[in-house]
């Protein structure tokens, strides 16, 4: 009997999903902008492994479903002052991201033992902003339709420059979402695959159509199945062996011994190889090679050659000496060569990534997505960078949660391990064995080999960080106040959670500063197909459209909103920057601004302006806030239209002490 036990708790684990899903910022889960509760391309950038039904969709800036990029909202999150040579916290800026996971990670192993093990990487990319909305074929942009950009491979390797281009102009559309750029997947689909990695008894295709096993083939995508641009075997491995567009911000790891190798492997602090081959000699760089080792790379005519990882760019320093000048304050500059350089013998001053931030993860509990210590979401304090150039940016944020069981050693099993023909060895792990316990059934066990170590992703849409503005001063502290949660009851926004305010209770000082800022759809409407769940958008105003505002309540169980005259909240309040551009703004303005979403952007115009809706319906669906700086005292807040007794609570309490 107990045997049977211990294979049924087997069983079950075999089966469960241990999916990861962002709430801030909100994470796509591929999804666009469909009105459907199912995403419609799980293809479409990256592959999540998630539930069809989880994700946001992207904002809109308006009241009506965007047409067009320059119609959908980003969040713009102030970058850090150039704080690491100050005290404390001065001039950082923070961004709480908050995520659920479904099976649960960290943890101690004594008090709340985990039933895997697990780690979560957090990373970013960014550019600099462009002036129209989708920009160039290599634009970090969201697009408007949720196809996926095309790919053609090479039709040869000694190809020509000109057909290398012709390929990425056919391939690459400005109305499709793009992260990875088109020359990252086209690496890693011609570069072989490190054939050192465990690939237990999985069959991974040997021919890329060049003849190549190449890193689009791994344990864990056999086939070599396409999501955007992202490249396989890098979405599996952490660290990367070869340079990547990815800067690291933290691991959290499944034991903090092993921080060291992270941040000593991470691309952001050591250098990286590749090799590089060259249209012509002396010409320029292919984009690809397919040797990925030394090796083989010089014994072809290549070239092995170290890669640095960047935040950004310092162009106006063209010599290694004055590049090297400019390390000062926290700041490290390093003379180097890019790892997107064009010339590989041309070195360029680089602005250098700090080494990521890594602990132990926190603990969540198995197969209840959502529950963290104490029942919260699990979160992570990101401090954003600062970029010196002082240029506004356009990222994308990554996370992935890494999990893997210890039927076999899941850091140091190896390709020895692997399932061989001829001699024929078996693997260590087998696809759904079958297990003999004495009787005359043996017991099926569901082990799929391709997810016994699996990864599952979140991505957010693209986002801006912008250089401070306004009356905000290099070393204030700026902490980020947004909303999570989308249109719909329970079930029908299940993964994806119902509105609040996030961080749900915020503590700051007297000296600190806050954005207060949301985003919303307004297609929404989690139609069918919606899955596993429930299709539908229960939920006050315009179908499918999310709407927020803030209305000052005297505490968190009231839920009618104080008079003006009452309020305490906005009479406390420093205007430092405000979306519409004037901080010459009156308390009685800014109680109008918040609780219409920016729709009425004064007393006065509230006079003048055509009515607003009093669910907010021709309200914005996003709202681009206000940096503000509170007095002393405990305010509690909610949203007039999702606030709604007994079916959900949008309420929220700021603490300033
Ligand atoms: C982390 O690893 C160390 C060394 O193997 C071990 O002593 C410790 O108990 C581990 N910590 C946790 C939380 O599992
Ligand atoms: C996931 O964990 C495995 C260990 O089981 C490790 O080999 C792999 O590099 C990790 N991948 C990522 C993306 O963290
Ligand atoms: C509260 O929600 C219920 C269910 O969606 C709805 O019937 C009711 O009208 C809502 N109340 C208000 C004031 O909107
Ligand atoms: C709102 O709450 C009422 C009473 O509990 C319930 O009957 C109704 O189904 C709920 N509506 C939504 C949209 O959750």
């Amino acid at each position: 009997m107990m045997i049977l036990l211990t294979v049924i708790s087997v069983l079950l684990f075999g089966q469960c999903f241990a999916d990861i899903y962002l709430h801030i910022p909100r994470g796509s889960n591929n999804r666009l902008n469909e009105k459907t509760g199912n995403r419609k391309n799980a293809n479409r950038v990256f592959d999540s492994q998630n539930n069809n039904k989880g994700g946001y969709n992207v904002g809109d800036k308006g009241e009506n479903p965007s047409n067009n990029e320059g119609e959908q909202y980003r969040m713009k999150y102030f970058q850090s002052g150039p704080f690491k040579s100050l005290n404390n916290d001065a001039g950082k800026s923070f961004l709480e991201l908050e995520w659920t996971n479904q099976h649960g990670c960290g943890g101690n192993e004594d008090t709340s033992p985990q039933k895997q093990n697990c780690h979560m990487i957090l990373q970013y990319m960014c550019q600099d902003d462009v002036n129209t909305p989708t920009g160039t074929a290599d634009t970090l942009r969201n697009g408007q339709r949720t196809d996926t950009q095309a790919y053609n491979r090479p039709q040869s390797l000694t190809e020509t420059q000109a057909q290398t281009t012709a390929r990425k102009n056919n391939a690459v559309q400005q109305e499709e979402v793009l992260q990875e750029p088109w020359e990252w997947y086209d690496k890693c689909f011609v570069r072989e695959r490190n054939r050192g990695l465990f690939t237990a008894d999985q069959k991974l295709k040997t021919n890329n159509g060049l003849g190549t096993s190449s890193a689009i083939y791994t344990r864990e995508n056999p086939n070599g199945n396409r999501y955007g641009y992202e490249c396989p075997e890098e979405r599996d491995y952490f660290p990367y062996w070869h340079p990547t567009p990815w800067k690291d911000i933290a691991v959290l790891a499944e034991n903090a011994s092993m921080c060291s190798y992270y941040k000593s492997k991470s691309f952001n602090t050591q250098m990286y190889h590749e090799c590089v081959e060259f249209y012509t000699p002396g010409g320029a760089r292919r984009p690809y090679s397919k040797w990925n080792n030394q090796a083989q790379c010089t014994q072809n005519g290549g070239q092995w050659i170290q890669f640095s990882n960047f935040l950004e760019k310092a162009p106006a320093y063209t010599t290694e000496a004055a590049c090297n000048a400019q390390s000062k304050g926290g700041l490290t500059y390093r003379w180097a060569v890019p790892y997107d350089a064009t010339s590989v013998t041309k070195k360029e001053c680089l602005v250098q990534l700090d080494q990521p931030d890594c602990k132990e993860a926190q603990y969540s509990r198995s197969n209840h997505l959502g529950n963290g210590a104490n029942g919260r979401a699990n979160s992570y304090m990101w401090t954003l960078p600062y970029f010196p150039s002082a240029k506004a940016k356009r990222c994308v944020f990554r996370m992935r949660y890494n999990i893997s069981t210890d039927d076999y050693d899941p850091y140091f099993t190896d390709s020895s391990s692997n399932q061989q023909l001829n001699p024929f060895v078996q693997s260590i792990i087998e696809q759904d064995p079958y297990i003999d316990l004495g009787g005359r059934t043996a017991l099926r066990m569901n082990i799929n080999t391709d997810q016994t170590g699996r990864q599952f992703q979140d991505r957010s849409h693209v986002f801006f960080m912008s250089p401070r503005a306004g009356a905000i001063s290099q070393t204030d502290r700026i902490f980020n106040l947004n909303v999570r949660g989308k249109r719909g009851n329970i079930v029908q926004t299940y993964p994806a959670v119902e509105y609040d305010f996030h961080p749900n209770t915020l503590n700051m000082k007297p000296s600190d500063l806050v954005h207060i800022q949301w985003t919303g759809s307004n297609t929404h409407n989690n139609n069918n197909p919606a899955g596993d769940g429930q299709a539908g958008d229960e939920g006050q105003g315009k179908d499918g459209s999310d709407r927020s505002n803030i209305v000052e309540i005297k505490n968190l169980n009231d839920n009618f909103p104080l008079p003006y005259e009452s309020t305490t909240m906005w009479s406390a309040a420093d205007v430092k920057w405000i979306y519409s551009g004037s901080t010459a703004v009156s308390p009685k303005d800014l109680a109008v601004i918040m609780s219409s979403s920016g729709y009425y952007k004064s007393v006065n115009e509230a006079k003048t302006k055509a009515a607003m809706n009093p669910l907010l319906n021709n309200a914005p669906a996003s709202f681009e806030g206000a940096v503000l700086k509170f007095n002393r005292g405990t305010y509690h807040y909610m949203s007039t239209r999702n606030n709604n007794f007994s079916n959900r609570s949008q309420k929220s309490t700021l603490i300033v002490s």
